[in-house]
């Protein structure tokens, strides 16, 4: 199993690091240290109990800067032991952890304070804001414990309450606020902060769904706009697959797994998160750029339209793309538009080019894929944002992508939409007419109702 620890820290080289944290334990009880000790000999959890309760085993990861690192597991996994061990609140047992270079085990309370206090805010499930201060110094607070100057800090905390869309609540006190309000207060008081880190535990677990949803649009917008590192925790797969670059899934204690959400989802590494990962709503999780196949009907705007034809009939395809220089899409065109122009003797399949019925990015979640499919004969036209056409997604592999199967294997196959001409009718008209000339006069023959 630490063979996924082992590979995520390889692929992070040359990435920046938050946080390190290698070979961490944390044991809870009455011999904490002789348990750790006999964990590390190979004693399992349960072996250990009577020393104490090993909350955290073995953890070995790296956050980078600007990633939202996930912990997911359920209760009483270790998650909240974690995350706590990161900012010193909670004692290491055991192995290293370091923030921005600076160590934290072992590091005495008034420096780990001060560490706390400038490079990592924490966000906590049941807000934690102060019911006696109002809204805008609940905000403030986080400029407050660095010492920021009262008018200063105010002014600081208003422009994150506007942000989070607070701005007329600042006179007002917690009480006065919905749970999904207070949280925004959260929010505000730990971006107000301006730290590099922040730390979110279950920060959005005692919300409603519809608020929930809201709070982790929020937040990865936040994120996005200002690159910080967040490390988030929640027992929520979907939560977890939303908003995490990686995740690390934790289970008694160990990291059972890290990897992005791709890698979750299309190759867990034990049946324990195979289990998971059966509830997930995938259609919120898979983007386009996660199942997108590379496009095969695909014409550039100098083809003459008997290379297009020629195209559709191997590829026993209605349509295809056309790309102009550079892979950029300019459209797509239909055999039998194609089909007239060689008759007519037409060179320039601009003539026939019609737009694109459905193009996405590769950001795009599948969930909003399937009406598009559903509208376009055509596979969904993925383009990056020189509008290059870098995939497609053909409907079967949507659905397909929908399953518990693996949805990237080749045994799937790729199905274009149906030829509307039939085959022989292209190829004769091929062979009737010749490259780059009009069509001898013989090709009219081929009658027009036949394809229609
Ligand atoms: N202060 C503590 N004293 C003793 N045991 C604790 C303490 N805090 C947590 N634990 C135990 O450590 C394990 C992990 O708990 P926790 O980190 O809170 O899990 P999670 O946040 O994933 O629900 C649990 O078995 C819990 O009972
Ligand atoms: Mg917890």
């Amino acid at each position: 199993m630490f063979d996924h620890n082992v590979d995520q820290q390889a692929d992070s080289e040359g990435d920046e690091i938050a946080i390190s944290v290698t070979h961490a334990t944390k044991v809870f009880g009455r011999r904490p240290k002789e348990a750790a000790k006999r964990l590390k000999q190979g004693a399992t959890r349960d072996e250990v109990k009577p020393l104490g309760t090993a909350a955290v085993i073995d953890a070995s990861f790296d956050v980078r800067v600007g990633e939202i690192f996930v912990v997911m597991g359920l209760s009483g996994s270790g998650k909240s032991t974690l995350i706590r061990m990161l900012n010193g609140l909670g004692e290491t047992t055991d192995g290293a952890i370091s923030v921005f270079g600076s160590e934290i085990v072992g590091t005495a309370p008034a420096e780990l304070r001060e560490i706390r206090r400038t490079k990592m805010a924490m966000v906590f499930q049941h807000f934690a804001l102060l019911p006696h201060r109002t809204v805008l110094d609940n905000a403030a607070y986080g400029l407050e414990i660095q010492g920021v100057p009262l008018e200063e800090r105010r002014a600081r905390a208003q422009q994150w309450l506007e942000r989070v869309g607070l701005a007329t609540w600042s006179d007002s006190f917690p009480s006065e606020l919905s749970g999904g309000m207070q949280q925004r207060v959260g929010i505000a008081r730990a971006f107000a902060a301006d730290t590099q880190i922040l730390l979110m535990d279950e920060a959005f677990s005692a919300l409603d769904p519809l608020i929930r949803r809201e709070m982790q649009e929020l937040l990865v917008e936040l994120q996005q706009e200002l690159g910080k590192t967040i490390v988030f925790i929640t027992h929520d797969l979907n939560e977890a697959m939303f908003l995490g670059d990686r995740i690390a899934v934790m289970r008694d204690g160990r990291i059972m797994q890290l990897g992005t959400p791709n890698d979750i989802l299309t190759d867990p590494a034990n049946d324990y998160v195979a289990q998971f990962v059966q509830d997930v709503d995938r259609a919120r999780v898979l983007t386009a750029g996660d199942v997108m196949e590379p496009p095969r009907a695909v014409v550039p705007t100098s083809a003459g339209p008997r290379a297009a034809l020629r195209m559709m009939r191997d590829l026993q395809t209605s349509a295809c793309f056309v790309t102009s220089s550079g892979r950029k899409l300019v459209g797509v065109v239909r055999d039998k538009d194609m089909l007239r122009l060689v008759r007519e003797g037409g060179s320039n399949i601009s003539d026939a080019l019609k737009p694109t019925p459905s193009i996405v990015s590769p950001e795009q979640y599948i969930a909003e894929l399937f009406e598009l499919s559903v509208e376009s004969p055509l596979p969904v036209a993925v383009v990056d944002e020189q509008n290059r056409l870098i995939g497609v997604v053909p409907r079967v592999t949507l659905l397909a992508s929908l399953t518990n199967l693996p949805t990237m294997t080749t045994e799937i196959p790729i199905i274009e939409p149906t030829p509307d001409v039939p085959r022989a009718i292209i190829t004769a008209t091929l062979d009737a007419t010749t490259d780059g000339n009009a069509a001898p006069g013989g090709s009219s023959s081929l009658a027009e109702g036949s394809i229609a």
